[in-house]
């Protein structure tokens, strides 16, 4: 019978079931992570959230699934999150609860690393500077008022976190969560401090109660039940320090990040693809790619010192999202191949046989199911190996190339074998008005700090960042000189030791000189000055490019003239030390204050018409506009021709700009081989150019017809060369191998315009240089024309059937071609 008792029985079932019954257990071993009973493997890839915009992340989080990852990973960046004590912000692209429900409702699981130290190239590791500032603070260690503090955000965002039900024991996607980030890497100057500290994080997130597992990376000492994992370019030597871990890749570096006045750097799609299959040879369970979209620092969130604003990191999604060709399509291959066999890895005993020093074949197999599934690597860097398996198979393993074996008798992918195009990027000027802008300029008004005026006055040389506490990147220090009213004009010289990173310095309103150390590091300004008689007013401002991120008490490292010394040194060296005078002091430009930048502000700026004398001019505000570019191609402003300084497009930060730092000339090659281990400095690009020049404008920055771009330029340069410009898929190239496909496709709904070469026989060369080789099947051009015109993609069986020959020769051969992209 129904009666009221019944009724909420069934209510209480139902209810505690919403919160269990669509919940997903998340456990492991050794071998698997065990997501609701089901063994598996997981590949994910590290997108950061504020690195791009909330209209991007729909595109990136599908480009991951398309890519074959199972999950993605974020560090959550306290520093934006909290800008000011518990004054909290999660809007826009910070909003990390909607970035985790579209990568739920995509079907993909999230790795959440809190730290809330990061690291990760960003602005001070990811810390608020207001931290540093608290009484009685010290970083990453036992003290009370920073476990106070970590405490409180960490839990904050778990609690965030089970409010929108994202723990996949709630049913959402969160299926491992990370504290602290490699502290291990860093510990021992902490001393007994920090062993207390680490055991303090990992009770201190148990006690969060996330219901899936926590992991520290670089920890090799990990209290349980935290689970060690591996950071690096290759991590199949390591072993988690509790054998019923699983054995986890957090961090396989793809790439690597950039500075001001570095090159690019380049890790081949090959060596990434033997580091993972390695790793999985020798029983990994999770690789996550840092970064699988490395994207953008805007505003001033980049690291240091001396981050780049892009963050592309040669990841399988270059910074605006589009596919890195062929790193993207080469790991989608090596997942689907890996996947092949997931239930015989997740759950087999494994055996090594060493057939040579280099050579070693790994077998997982199941005894109950009897399957079988295989690795052989040769791990030498040189020599190639023919493998004979006898009943298994003959097979020829490049140097430094792992190959897959499905059955442990079937080559399902090879490492070092890339059937993957080539994809060339272009950077094209489609609106005519937005390569001649038209532009107007502003001074920067120093006139207060130049005649040394400032807000704050104390006898010392101050740290920046403390004081700044860096709501910007300038800080001025100014002092006075007195002069004998008698004596003549003295030459002297003026010395500045300062911590970095970039120094100006003006005497008597005159800039005399501007510096910096190319590691962003101390340094010292020296410059001949000449003082009047009376009073001389010295003023130097200090620039601070991005705050460091790593390394022990990274947090301490002083930023500007910290100290100094700063001395007047005369003729015989007659040294007068001005580092006790009375400094006075001020935060910012008067423009940052004023918000120059920001359009609905800048109206009421005396904007001047820009003549030939305004180039070069330092200190000063520039402004333009332009058309939003037609299509859906990503939108970069290219800065050849400027200094340093910072860029604004309707009143959003696009990040600072240094298009001046030109990269190193030793050391590029137009040839990279992808055998030997991968060191940062190998195959390095772009030497001798600007180290960046493109930066990137997000489409949701653009709005209508006008856009304002605001330039602020601190050293002088040219803005008649800047121009917008989009990123464009212009060539495609794919060189496949006998028996595989060779598949073509352009992005941004562009087609296949023409076929620039194609052979069926043994082409040689690379994407830009191919040529024929001893044989070639003469209509190639015309059979791979018949099927890719016109087309968006296309895909071609490479055998000799589809080039209608049966010779035997066509065991060796391959297929290379070339094509254009363009608009339909
Ligand atoms: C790791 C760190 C990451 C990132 C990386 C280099 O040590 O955990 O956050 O900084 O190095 O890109």
């Amino acid at each position: 019978m129904f009666n009221l008792g019944s009724l909420v029985l069934w209510l209480v079932v139902i209810l505690s079931c919403l919160s269990f019954c669509t919940g997903n257990s998340v456990t492991y071993d050794s071998n698997a992570i065990i997501i609701n009973g089901k063994r598996r493997i997981i590949f994910s890839g590290s997108i950061h959230y504020p690195r791009s915009t909330d209209a991007m992340w729909p595109d990136l989080i599908k480009k991951a699934k398309d890519g074959g990852l199972d999950a993605i990973e974020t560090y959550i960046f306290w520093d934006r999150h909290e800008p000011q004590r518990q004054k909290y912000d999660f809007s826009g692209n910070l909003d990390f609860i909607k970035f985790f429900q579209l990568i739920h409702d995509a079907g993909l699981y999230v790795l959440m690393r809190i730290g809330p130290y990061v690291c990760a190239e960003w602005n001070y590791g990811g810390f608020p500077v207001w931290l540093h500032n608290m009484p009685g603070i010290e970083f990453r260690t036992d003290n009370k008022v920073y476990k106070n503090e970590m405490q409180t955000f960490t839990t904050k965002i778990v609690n965030m976190c089970k409010q929108a039900n994202l723990f996949a024991t709630q049913g959402g996607p969160i299926i491992i969560a990370q504290i602290e980030n490699e502290y291990g890497n860093v510990m021992t100057p902490y001393g007994d401090a920090g062993k207390t500290y680490i055991n303090w994080c990992a009770q201190m997130a148990e006690s969060l109660n996330i219901g899936v597992p926590w992991i520290m990376c670089q920890q090799s000492d990990a209290p349980q039940p935290m689970i060690n994992t591996c950071n690096g370019f290759y991590c199949d030597n390591f072993t988690p320090n509790n054998p019923k871990s699983p054995k986890m890749f957090t961090e396989n570096w793809v790439g690597w990040f950039k500075k001001w006045g570095e090159k690019d750097p380049h890790r081949t799609a090959e060596d990434v693809a033997f580091s993972v299959a390695k790793f999985f040879q020798f029983g990994g369970v999770l690789n996550n790619y840092y970064m699988y979209h490395g994207g953008t620092n805007f505003g001033r969130t980049s690291g240091g010192p001396f981050i780049t604003t892009s963050y592309d990191y040669d990841a399988p999604l270059d910074e605006y999202g589009n596919l890195n060709q062929p790193k993207w399509g080469h790991l989608r291959q090596l997942h689907a191949s890996i996947k092949l066999g997931e239930k015989i890895l997740t759950s087999s005993t494994r055996s090594d046989r060493n057939i040579s020093s280099s050579v070693t074949l790994t077998t997982f197999s199941n005894p109950t199911t009897g399957g079988r599934f295989c690795f052989l690597s040769n791990t030498d860097a040189s020599n190639d190996a023919t493998i004979d398996l006898e009943a298994d198979g003959t097979y020829f393993v490049p140097a430094w190339s792992v190959t897959i074996l499905d059955g442990c008798n079937k080559e399902v992918y090879n490492t070092a074998k890339v059937n993957t195009q080539t994809s060339v990027f272009v950077k094209e000027q489609n609106e005519k008005e937005n390569a001649q802008l038209s532009w107007t300029w502003a001074r920067e008004h120093m006139r207060d700090t130049l005649l040394g005026t400032g807000t704050f006055k104390a006898n010392q040389l101050l740290e920046q960042k403390g004081f700044t506490v860096d709501v910007s990147d300038y800080l001025w220090y100014m002092t006075n000189v007195d002069i004998d009213q008698t004596s003549s004009p003295r030459d002297v010289t003026l010395q500045v030791n300062t911590k970095g990173h970039v120094l100006h310095a003006f005497v008597n309103r005159r800039h005399i000189g501007s510096e910096w150390a190319n590691n962003g590091q101390s340094f010292v300004l020296e410059k001949p000055i000449s003082l009047k008689s009376g009073t001389n007013t010295i003023t130097l401002l200090s620039a601070t490019v991005g705050l460091k991120n790593y390394d022990a008490f990274y947090d301490m490292v002083p930023t500007g003239i910290d100290g100094g010394p700063v001395y007047l040194i005369g003729s015989g060296n007659v040294t007068t030390n001005l580092s006790s005078n009375s400094w006075s002091y001020k935060v910012g430009l008067n423009g940052e204050m004023k918000q120059f930048y920001n359009p609905t502000f800048s109206s009421k700026v005396k904007w001047r018409p820009f003549e030939h004398k305004s180039i070069r001019r330092r200190m000063a505000w520039f402004k333009t506009n332009f058309k939003i570019p037609s299509g859906v191609d990503p939108v970069v402003l290219d800065l050849q021709g400027m200094g340093k300084g910072h860029a604004w497009v309707n009143g959003q930060s696009i990040g600072r700009f240094w298009p001046s730092f030109i990269a190193g000339n030793d050391n590029c090659s137009e040839t990279c081989d992808y055998r030997g281990a991968y060191e940062s400095n190998k195959c390095v690009g772009n030497c001798g150019n600007p180290s960046q020049r493109w930066y990137h404008i997000p489409r949701s920055f653009l709005s209508g017809d006008t856009n304002t771009l605001i330039l602020f330029e601190e050293i002088g340069g040219n803005p008649k060369q800047i121009s917008v410009q989009t990123i464009t898929i212009q060539t495609i190239c794919g060189h496949a191998n006998e028996g595989s496909t060779l598949e073509l496709s352009c992005q941004g709904g562009r087609i296949i315009s023409e076929i620039q070469f194609a052979s069926y026989g043994n082409p040689e060369g690379k994407c830009g240089s191919f040529k024929h080789g001893l044989w070639n099947v003469v209509n190639t051009l015309l059979l791979v024309e018949k099927a890719c015109i016109g087309k968006e993609n296309c895909s071609i069986d490479v055998t000799g059937e589809s080039f209608e020959i049966s010779d035997a020769t066509s065991s060796l051969a391959s297929l290379a071609v070339q094509a254009l992209c363009s608009k339909k």
